[in-house]
């Protein structure tokens, strides 16, 4: 289901700024859910006439109005699989396998037990191992560097666009250089799509064809977006992503897959999730690991799965009416018309960033920092090579970025009640 890449809607001028005119009431439920949306409280809400009521605290991920939203459909998924008791690669497996490829035009998708995991499996399925290396954005999650030493080769960190957050193909050149110089094979790359937004695979797939690497996409927070109109999972070789809980496409627990063109790629894969079997559990053709999905996490995900669309929707919308109310004040996300973030991050950047987080810490806005630290400056990565050059907008990132509360179900008020204080929070001395 390879679906176009649609600019998100611009909310109509206006239709925010008046409510941060409104004061907001503050409730301290502690479910995440306002009394508006209860439909409790009645009385209250005519008194206080229609002033947006904000739940306490305000979550910075609200999975609980998701499982509002879906109603019953995890129970009754959970409750199937405890009725017929296939806990470890029963039917939800396949068929959230199937669904996966169906939803992103995947050829073959493989699930395993997480995120790490499928990078590592994909590392391996691609026989990298040691004395190679893989070029990593420095820019990026631990896991992403953490695969390539566990499969036994280097990670050589390269640096990002400011714009995206993600890889500058003009740096994978001067990593490749780099690990030669220091005695490795450069046998592949590692895409990171930070914050859910798609990598620039054109131009990093040209680099990578002429340094003779395999393009290898860590989409742990992108599955869902797209580029060009083609679905994260039919980028590169191989693509990993992860399912962890607030990944926009979540479990509840661990979980992860990996898509690829490749049928024999796809057959290795299910070998070595599987302690490397062959024709059957019995028979042992390779060294494989343990590292399956399971069923209980896969009725969970088919739930999911069944309104990601619509949430993909829904983060596109929230996402614009962020931009609209804070493009003067800040520098917001920019995403180019190609492509259709999944917004698993929205991250801001200013100068101030440790005042401002304070500040919206003390008014109970929660924040995160993704991430304070490039992966070369880690002291557990400090052994391993970086690009020539270094990786100097991974560093700047790093002291600036600041991501804010974000998931489908942002209702306008509590987003309203955010960027106003966002942006008392910048204009305060
Ligand atoms: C960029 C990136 N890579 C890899 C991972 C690893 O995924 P998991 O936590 O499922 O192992 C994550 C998850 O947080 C991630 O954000």
């Amino acid at each position: 289901m390879a679906r176009a890449a649609d600019p998100p809607r611009a909310p109509v001028r206006g239709e925010i700024m008046p409510a941060f005119l409104r004061k907001p009431v503050l409730s301290d439920r502690g479910d995440g859910q306002t009394l508006a949306e209860s439909g409790r409280g009645t009385g209250f809400m005519n008194d206080m006439a229609k002033a947006p009521v904000i739940a306490r605290p305000i979550p910075f991920i609200d999975l609980q109005a998701q499982r509002r939203r879906l109603g019953r459909a995890i129970e009754e998924g959970m409750e199937r699989v405890l009725a017929h008791g296939q806990f470890i690669m029963g039917p939800e497996v396949a068929e959230f396998e199937a669904k996966m490829a169906a939803f992103c035009g995947a050829p073959h998708v493989i699930s395993c037990a997480n995120g790490t995991d499928a990078l590592k499996l994909a590392l391996r399925a691609h026989g990298i191992g040691a004395g190679d290396a893989v070029i990593v954005p420095g820019f990026s999650f631990s896991a992403s560097a953490e695969a390539v030493v566990i499969v036994g080769a280097a990670p050589v960190f390269c640096d990002v666009l400011e714009d995206s957050f993600n890889i500058d193909p003009a740096s994978i050149a001067k990593a490749a250089a780099a690990a030669r110089r220091a005695g490795f094979h450069p046998k592949a790359v590692m895409t990171v799509d930070l914050f859910g937004l798609p990598a620039d695979y054109p131009a990093i797939e040209a680099v990578a064809a002429s340094e003779g690497l395999i393009v290898v996409s860590d989409a742990a927070q992108s599955f869902g977006a797209s580029l060009n109109g083609i679905d994260v999972g039919n980028f590169g070789a191989i693509t990993a992503t992860s399912f962890f809980p607030s990944k926009p496409l979540g479990a509840y627990g661990d979980g992860g897959c990996l898509f690829t063109a490749d049928t024999e790629a796809a057959s290795l894969l299910r070998s070595l999730r599987q302690h490397g079997e062959g024709k059957d559990r019995y028979d042992n053709v390779r060294i494989g690991v343990n590292s399956r999905l399971d069923s209980l996490q896969a009725a969970v995900l088919l739930a999911k799965l069944s309104i990601f669309a619509e949430e993909i929707e829904q983060r596109q919308l929230i996402a614009a009416r962020y931009n609209e109310a804070l493009a003067d004040v800040v520098e917001v996300p920019r995403v180019t018309n190609s492509a259709r973030s999944v917004w698993a991050q929205y991250t801001i950047k200013l100068v101030n960033r440790d005042k401002v987080q304070a500040n919206l810490k003390a008014e109970g806005v929660p924040t995160a920092v993704y991430y304070p630290r490039s992966l070369h400056q880690q002291p557990a990565y400090l052994d391993f090579p970086e690009a020539d050059g270094g990786l100097p907008v991974a560093e700047s990132l790093s002291r600036r970025v600041l991501s804010l509360p974000f998931h489908p179900y942002l209702d306008a008020a509590t987003q309203d009640y955010i960027v106003n204080k966002l942006r008392a929070a910048i204009a305060a001395p």
